[in-house]
Formats: structure tokens, C-alpha cells, sequence
């Protein structure tokens, strides 16, 4: 039997059910979060609860419980799903409520949902660099709220798929922003180059572990935008997300970067994380 989390509940994972009129359902009123599950443990998993609670202060919907509390029932759930490598999935809504656009009476309890998956590391990707395409950024103007409206997202994502590519870039104007569910990163003439943290993208968890292993390591970091010419300029480019972790890629549109494969500091940032991984949560 594999198990789920309902309102604070590990309960069969068959009977997890929400109701129709679940405001995440109807309006994608609620805020989620992906946690990296390796040799049975949480990677970075109090980074990932914060930013959990602050996605869900920032639209008023007040946590159902402590960061500690959460953060025990998820390891219940990895023990009892015996999972070992993989993902932590949850989300939080605003509840149930007859429909209307205005937040309901605080009455209504916020409904959280949680749940496992075997998610393999993605090596082959990670050794030879991926495709991708760019696209505009159409999205809201509050990308730093991890929300469950993901529709500008799933676009560009789609429009990745269809073109073959792995992840789409998105650019709002001449500046980068972020990809479809990563964060993304030039190096040019040894210096890192990637969007600051501000309301344009989600403030990854991975892209900050990056930007520490930079920084221990003596990697110069700049945090701002960069122009698509900056990026058609690169010495190297990658990406990161939870399941991407640090991801090289080679080729935007039609268009090969570091000659279709991945460059020495992006390999040495693999390094790096991978280094991290193993730090927290045994050897891969
Ligand atoms: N996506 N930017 C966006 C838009 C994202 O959706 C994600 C993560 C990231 C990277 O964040 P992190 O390093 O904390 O995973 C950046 C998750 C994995 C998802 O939606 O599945």
C-alpha cells in the first residue's frame, strides 16, 4: 500500500480525494513545493518548507501547522512509502468553499496534500547537456510565489516538448528571466552570470545552493538579468531545478552551445553539488 498526507492524516493513497469545490481545483488557489528524496532523505528540506510558508503568507492562506511538524509527517511518509529516490510532492489551498472569486470566511479550513514518487536522477541528460528553445515569458507579474497556477509555465513548457527540446528559456523583453520550472544560469569569461532573486522568478533552492558552492569556492557570481545576446554570447549555459539539479545545456533553438557540449564549470558545479547531495544525505 503506498501512502498520502490529507489535512495532517497519512492515509491510503487510493483514498486521497479532494472535493470539487477545493479552491486549488477551481482557481489554482494554493502554493506548492518539490522535495528531493535521496537515500531515503530530504535534500535541503527546511529551505524547501520555508519557502513552502512564505508562498503561502504571501496569498493569506495562514500554514496549518509548524515547519517541525510538517517536516516529521514527510519523513513518516518517506519511511512508510519506503521511498529512496524521488520526490516529495505537497501543495496547500485556500479549502473547500461554494465558488466565488473573494476569498471565504476564515472559517474554512486550508486543505494540504502530500505525496511520493520514484524519480530516478536524470545521468544521461546531466552527462551530455540538454536541448532547449526560448520563449517569451507571459507569466503574472508575482513568478516568486510558488502558486499552483502554472498555465504561462505549462505553455512554454509544452512548447519545448513539441520542438523537441528539454526546457523552454523564457525572456520578458531583451532580459532573461527563468526556464519553465528551472532557474537559469550563463558563465562568460569564468564568472556565473543568473537572474536575481526578485519577483520575475522563483527563488530555486538549487540555484541557491549553487550560488553558495560559488561562493566557497571562489566562482565569481553575478546576481542580475542577462540579455538574450548576453546568452547567445555564453561561454557556457545551464539550468537547475530539484529534479534537474545542475543541468548543462547545448543547444537553444537551433543553435549549439560550447560545441554541443558541457562546459568545465558547469561540470565542476556538478561536482560541487553532487558534493553537497552526498554532505546531507549519504553517498549516490
Ligand atoms: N520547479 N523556476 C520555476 C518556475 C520552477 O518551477 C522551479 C522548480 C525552479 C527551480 O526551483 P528549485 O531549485 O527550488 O526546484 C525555478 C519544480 C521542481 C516543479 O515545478 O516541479
Amino acid at each position: 500500500m503506498t501512502f498520502a498526507i490529507l489535512n495532517g492524516k497519512l492515509i491510503n493513497r487510493s483514498e486521497a480525494k479532494v472535493d470539487i469545490e477545493d479552491r486549488g481545483y477551481q482557481f489554482g488557489d494554493g502554493v506548492y513545493e518539490v522535495i528531493r528524496v535521496y537515500n531515503g532523505k530530504m535534500f535541503t528540506a527546511k529551505e524547501h518548507l520555508e519557502r513552502f510558508v512564505k508562498s503561502s503568507d504571501s496569498i493569506g492562506i495562514s500554514f496549518p501547522s509548524t515547519q517541525e511538524q510538517l517536516k516529521s509527517l514527510l519523513e513518516k511518509l518517506i519511511h512508510k512509502n519506503k521511498l529512496q529516490l524521488g520526490i516529495i510532492y505537497m501543495q496547500l489551498t485556500r479549502g473547500v468553499a461554494p465558488r466565488n472569486h473573494a476569498f471565504p470566511s476564515e472559517e474554512v479550513m486550508p486543505a494540504l496534500t502530500a505525496y511520493t514518487k520514484e524519480i530516478a536522477r536524470p545521468v544521461e541528460n546531466m552527462k551530455n547537456g540538454v536541448k532547449t528553445i526560448l520563449t517569451e515569458d507571459i507569466r503574472w507579474l508575482r513568478c516568486d510565489i510558488k502558486s499552483l497556477n502554472l498555465l504561462g509555465n505549462l505553455l512554454a513548457k509544452q512548447k519545448a516538448t513539441e520542438e523537441g527540446g528539454y526546457e523552454a528559456i523564457q525572456h520578458r523583453a531583451e532580459n532573461i528571466t527563468e526556464g519553465s520550472s528551472s532557474n537559469i544560469f550563463i558563465v562568460k569569461n569564468g564568472v556565473v552570470i543568473t537572474h536575481e532573486s526578485d519577483n520575475l522568478i522563483l527563488k530555486g533552492i538549487t540555484k541557491d545552493v549553487i550560488l553558495k558552492v560559488c561562493f566557497e569556492n571562489n566562482i565569481p557570481v553575478e546576481e542580475r538579468a542577462f540579455t538574450l545576446e548576453e546568452l547567445a554570447g555564453a561561454d557556457e549555459v545551464f539550468l537547475s531545478s530539484t529534479v534537474s539539479e545542475v543541468m548543462p545545456i547545448v543547444q537553444i533553438g537551433d543553435k549549439k552551445v560550447t560545441e554541443g557540449l558541457p562546459g568545465p564549470i558547469t561540470r565542476k558545479l556538478q561536482e560541487l553539488f553532487e558534493q553537497e547531495i552526498e554532505n546531507h544525505c549519504g553517498n549516490l
